[in-house]
């Protein structure tokens, strides 16, 4: 069962029970080579707060010994492990080696049988490099594989890895046709390769493009991802779950791992890090140590490194901060900005995900900030979806560089002596571009914070602009009965809120507003009938009924 807590975009905290303990997402599983004595699951379990592990099954089932103990005692008595484990199939080995030598029910079986908490199937990796009819093959290949392990594996958690390569469109079509069987995860796989070569914009795709496919299904596990520079983006897209023998291969060429890239031992003069492991030691000592000794300690500072993060990445989630966190991280490395530049592109398969309001504010953190999802929606709606109060009726510009948020309660005289007697609309220029002046009060054009000094952005205009210069500018309007800035909220906001034309029932009848103290509008009365409240932290409605 995987129940979801916090939600931020895609990105969500959930937590996934099993068989072994509850683990909470989004989260890291270490990989635990049961040959290779380097953290014992027993001290991950204990120091580093390791929830689910993951170790390879294929490996086990080819090593005499390891199998007949698993097979005998069980899985986690033979890792020493009490929490959730998860096994791999040797597909990934396929990707190393060429072709494995097992059926794929056959290690599925094996895997059920020691005990293990997700078994995987038998998918196919797809290579970046695949032809297309070759990737077809092994899409459908891993698609039937999924199926025919759903028909003898009724009892559920099993992996289903989503393939597709970098055909896009496939790793749709996969994503759908596994999201129709009743997997426990659903892993993208065949990723590893992008991850390696620092493709991440591919990677970004992949990711989206299996999500539409997938739906809301989860949790989802990006196999093979185990660089903490990539849990925010990945995170920010739906991905649940990690695995990593990174820190480990990492750790024994001599790598640590920070969030902002890779440094090799000989290279670094300061950690810079507050591990348990750095607090300690300086770089000197740590190179100066016999090998084995070297690769332990930088294996637990990579491991610290990822967990960190990682809760760093969910901080951000329960504090509605994920895109700032994402945009930022982003600076670090130039594959991580194209790989922004494809999240952002993502914006059709991301919108479903995105909250009309939030409670925290829109935070800028460079120019690109404005093709967020939570902007795009409004600039967008503004260009090809937004009615105006008026229909043929002049737009009134204001500036709004010298007036603080919301602009209207610096436009008071202005809008007093204008509305009542003028049938026209109001725009402002603001750092979103020209809004019409009654999304003000809403996010997130109301809950934001800008630099003052930012890159110009294109501003584009109605053909019918008034700029207002001050008092003298009504002397080029007619005269004719006009409407309040209330009356054109509820209309405007209604309109973009819940659908097109949902504004219109407002003009059925008698409006009134009740206010707040501070002269902000509480709720909105139709022939004195309470229907709208305003929510004061993202001046939306909420229904009354
Ligand atoms: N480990 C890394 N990538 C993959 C993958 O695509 N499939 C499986 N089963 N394991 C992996
Ligand atoms: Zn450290």
């Amino acid at each position: 069962m995987f129940e979801i807590k916090e939600r931020d975009g895609a990105a969500r905290i959930g937590v996934f029970t099993t068989p072994h303990g509850k683990v909470e997402t989004p989260n890291l599983m270490p990989v635990v080579n049961p040959n290779i004595d380097l953290i014992s699951p027993k001290r991950l379990e204990k120091e580093f707060g390791t929830q689910m592990l993951i170790t390879n099954s294929y490996i086990i089932y080819r090593t005499d010994e390891l199998r007949e103990r698993a097979l005998k005692e069980g899985l986690h008595s033979l890792l020493d492990f009490k929490g959730a484990v998860m096994t791999d199939s040797g597909t990934f080995q396929s990707h190393v080696y060429g072709e494995v030598d097992i059926e794929p029910l056959e290690i599925l079986s094996f895997q059920k049988n020691i005990g293990s908490d997700v078994c995987t199937i038998l998918d196919r990796f797809t290579e970046p490099d695949d032809p297309r009819e070759l990737v077809e093959q092994k899409v459908n290949d891993t698609i039937s594989r999924a199926q025919e392990a759903s028909k003898e594996h009724h009892e559920g958690h099993t992996a289903l890895p989503i393939q597709g390569s970098v055909f896009y469109d496939l790793r749709e079509y996969c994503g759908r046709e596994l999201s129709r069987l009743d997997g426990t995860f659903y892993p993208i796989g065949g990723v590893v390769p992008l991850l390696e070569s620092y493709r991440f914009h591919e990677l970004t795709k992949v990711i989206l493009h299996s999500k539409k496919g997938l739906g809301p299904r989860g949790p989802v596990h990006l196999f093979g991802a185990g660089h903490p520079l990539i849990y925010p983006i990945a995170v920010l897209l739906g991905c649940d779950l990690f695995d990593s023998s990174s820190y480990a291969k990492y750790a024994r060429r001599g790598d640590l791992m920070y969030p902002w890239g890779t440094r090799h031992i000989d290279d670094v003069d300061y950690l810079g890090c507050e591990c348990p492991v750095c607090s300690k030691i300086t770089p000197s000592e740590l190179r100066e140590l016999p090998e084995n000794k070297r690769v332990l300690k930088i294996a637990e500072h990579n491991l610290w490194i990822s967990y960190r993060e990682m809760d760093r990445v969910k901080q951000a989630i329960h504090e509605d901060t994920l895109w700032e966190m994402v945009e930022n991280r982003s600076g670090v490395h130039p594959s991580l900005i194209d790989a922004l530049k494809s999240v952002y592109d993502g914006f059709e398969i991301l919108e479903p995900y995105e909250p009309k309001g939030r409670k925290r504010a829109f935070f800028y953190t460079n120019p690109w900030s404005l093709n967020r999802p939570a902007v795009k929606r409004l600039t967008d709606y503004v260009q090809d979806g937004y009615k105006p109060p008026f229909e043929n009726a002049p737009y009134i510009l204001f500036d709004s560089s010298n007036i603080s948020k919301p602009y209207s309660r610096y436009l008071t005289n202005e809008l007093r002596a204008l509305l009542p007697y003028h049938r026209v609309n109001l725009l402002i220029e603001t750092p979103l571009g020209v809004m019409p002046l009654e999304f003000d009060e809403t996010y997130p054009l109301a809950q934001s914070l800008f630099p003052d000094n930012r890159p110009d952005i294109s501003l584009s205009y109605p053909e019918d602009i008034i700029r207002w210069e001050g008092m003298n500018t009504l002397e080029s309007l007619t005269k004719k009965e006009g409407m309040t800035l209330d009356e054109m909220r509820v209309r405007s906001i209604s309109d973009y809120q819940f659908c097109k034309g949902a504004g219109d029932i407002f003009s059925n009848g008698e409006l009134s507003f009740i206010k707040n103290r501070k002269g902000r509008t509480k709720n909105v009365l139709l022939d004195n009938k309470h229907i709208l409240s305003v929510r004061s932290y993202d001046g939306l409605f909420t229904l009354k009924r």
